[in-house]
């Protein structure tokens, strides 16, 4: 049976739609017939064309005939292409847990479902997109829909063009109704609306609006734009405005695709309305990977002329202005925004042109370290899940800051503490394999001995034996043991101490294993280091039990678990629920869970 049929509804992550949806019924309807046979559908179009529309439109209708689910995976914000299967894998919810390449575990767990892939802005990993996609096709039951500005290139693709909405030709005879049949008013129309209640197309302006949407190529994000600013004038001075930038945009021959220059207009004119202080944060949020909380936004894009006051303030005038759109999910206690893609590139050359660049890059980092060091101290606490869903929300944020951590001179020891500090949120999301990636990266870069170094050894260790990779994971505590005992870094000695116990627990070296346990245990609870106590009894509990030992296994188990109680830290004691009832019974599960 399968998830759908268990819980009656769909399954995949299709996220529903927040404004209204206009025409479209000629490609929706050849895209739905594209898809009765190409494994492959890429749906192609300029910037702002409506790719991403068309694709969740077109996933939503053919949802029924994938019994495994449409799943959406957006990639604008990934920039390391070698990331593209471990982000796939985190979609479909694939763990980790062995050592094997993660496109083999995707191809597996594949092979015999009925699933539709949205690979949503590909543009700027066509290869290693057609390449992936050409290996997951194996699994006869997957097709993929993907968007892009270019074709994918791979073998059996079938492309759509993504047109511009239709606009109806200025110089033919109109009425209201006959204009409003066009796609490209209607949305004119349906946004204005928005922006100014009571809006409505009418003989008066229509011919302007035709016009409008003339100069902006039918391009629905230019539009979106445009139409907004009924708000403050009156359509025929838009008109004038349009026509001036546009003019502006020819003559100074700022970009060298015509496509692009109503778009690019549309969002130049947007940023000129803006105040100066606006601007900046429009160009300052850029850094973000896709999303963030209103708490980054206040500390990576004030400075230099905004308080974190301002934020607040300014964020909510750029959402007015359809810079940044709020995402409603009722699970974040947290406001968060996102923009579309070629708003946030816009933002980017701003950027890139300011002072700034490198100052707000390091805000960012600095931010998401500040919250990875947070999130390790309040692990097996009452935040822990908090901390866990907040991650899983910033991994592509993580992804940025690690990135400009490997890319700037000085800074991979940040990245090592980073990376590091993340053990708990690698295990827990079974990301094994990407928290190796970085780590053994940074660790490359910064071969200087510190403690960062002693505890990225031991956590790379740590993962390679989660993977049951066990030469790799001796060989990495052994070099942590050395560092650590060379920088006489006890709370490093602990931790291989504990990576040793579980690595002779792993081989079966029972006897070996609690020996070490046990030393591990009285270290870390010298050390007054709760995660290292809990660990360590986790696999003392199953190592007794492994021994025979019923009697201590039961006591260890119970310790354990009244560690998470006195630290009301409930996923970790479901964690260890599981090793109780591993050796026999869980003590406790009856009882509710703290916190
Ligand atoms: N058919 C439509 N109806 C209503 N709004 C639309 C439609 N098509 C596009 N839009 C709006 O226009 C904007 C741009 O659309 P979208 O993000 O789908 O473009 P895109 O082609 O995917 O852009 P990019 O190349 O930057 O990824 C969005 O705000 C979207 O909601
Ligand atoms: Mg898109």
């Amino acid at each position: 049976m399968t998830a759908r049929a268990r819980s009656g509804r769909p399954m995949g992550n299709l996220p529903g739609e927040v404004t209204s949806f206009v025409g479209r019924r000629r490609e929706t309807v050849r895209a739905v017939r594209l898809m009765r046979t190409a494994r492959l559908l890429t749906l192609t179009g300029v910037a702002g064309v409506g790719k991403t529309r068309l694709a969740l439109r077109v996933a939503a209708q053919v949802r029924e005939a994938f019994p495994h689910g449409v799943w959406l995976v957006e990639l604008a914000a990934l920039t390391d292409g070698n990331l593209l299967p471990q982000t796939l894998a985190d979609v479909l919810d694939i763990r980790d847990q062995l050592h094997a390449p993660t496109v083999g575990m995707l191809a597996d767990h594949l092979a015999d479902k009925r699933l539709l892939l949205v690979l949503d802005n590909c543009e700027h990993l066509v290869d290693v997109c057609a390449m992936l996609v050409s290996e997951l096709l194996a699994a006869p039951g997957l097709q993929v829909l993907a968007t892009s500005r270019h074709s994918l290139g791979a073998v059996g693709e079938q492309l759509l063009e993504v047109p511009p909405l239709s606009v109806p030709d200025p110089d033919q005879p109109m009425t209201t109704r006959t204009v409003a049949r066009h796609e490209a008013v209607q949305l004119f129309a349906e946004r204005a609306a928005v922006a100014q209640p009571g809006f409505a197309l009418n003989a008066g302006n229509r011919a302007t609006v035709v016009r409008i949407c003339q100069r902006l190529d039918g391009i629905p994000l230019a539009i979106e734009l445009v139409a907004l600013r009924v708000r403050a004038m009156p359509v025929t001075e838009i008109l004038t405005r349009l026509d001036d930038y546009l003019e502006f945009l020819t003559t100074g021959s700022l970009i060298a695709v015509p496509r692009l220059q109503p778009l690019r207009a549309a969002i130049d004119w947007s940023f000129a309305l803006c105040s100066p202080l606006e601007q900046q944060l429009w160009a300052r949020a850029s850094v973000f990977a896709g999303e963030f909380d209103l708490e980054a936004a206040e500390a990576v894009c004030s400075g230099q002329g905004i308080t974190r006051e301002d934020v607040f303030d300014l964020v909510a005038a750029l959402v007015d202005k359809s810079v940044l759109i709020r995402i409603h999910d009722d699970a974040d206690t947290l406001a968060r925004y996102r923009m579309l893609e070629a708003i946030r590139h816009y933002g980017q050359e701003q950027l890139a042109s300011s002072h700034h660049l490198t100052a707000v890059r390091l805000r960012h980092r600095d931010h998401y370290r500040h919250l990875v060091t947070r999130s390790e101290q309040e692990w097996l606490g009452p935040n822990e899940l908090t901390w866990f869903t907040r991650l899983r929300r910033e991994h592509a944020n993580l992804r940025i800051a690690l990135a400009f951590c490997l890319t700037q001179p000085g800074q991979p020891r940040v990245g090592l503490e980073i990376t590091a500090a993340l053990w708990h949120y690698w295990i827990r999301s079974c990301t094994h394999t990407e928290g190796r990636y970085w780590l053994d990266q940074t660790l490359q870069l910064d071969p200087e001995p510190s403690t960062h170094r002693a505890k990225a050894l031991g956590v790379d260790g740590w993962l390679a034996l989660m993977q049951a990779d066990m030469a790799t994971a001796r060989s990495l505590l052994e070099q942590s043991r050395e560092l650590a005992h060379w920088l006489g870094d006890e709370l490093a000695l602990a931790r291989t101490t504990l990576g040793f116990g579980v690595a002779a627990f792993n081989q079966n070296d029972l006897p070996n294993a609690i020996t070490l346990l046990q030393d591990a245990f009285a270290l870390h609870q010298a050390l007054n280091d709760p995660t290292g106590v809990w660990l360590a009894l986790l696999y003392l509990a199953v190592t007794a039990a492994g021994l025979g030992d019923t009697d201590r296994a039961i006591a260890f188990s119970e310790e354990c678990l009244a560690l998470c109680d006195t630290r009301n830290a409930y996923p970790s004691r479901i964690y260890a629920c599981r090793g109780s009832a591993s050796v026999g019974g869980c003590p406790a599960t009856s009882r509710q869970p703290a916190g």
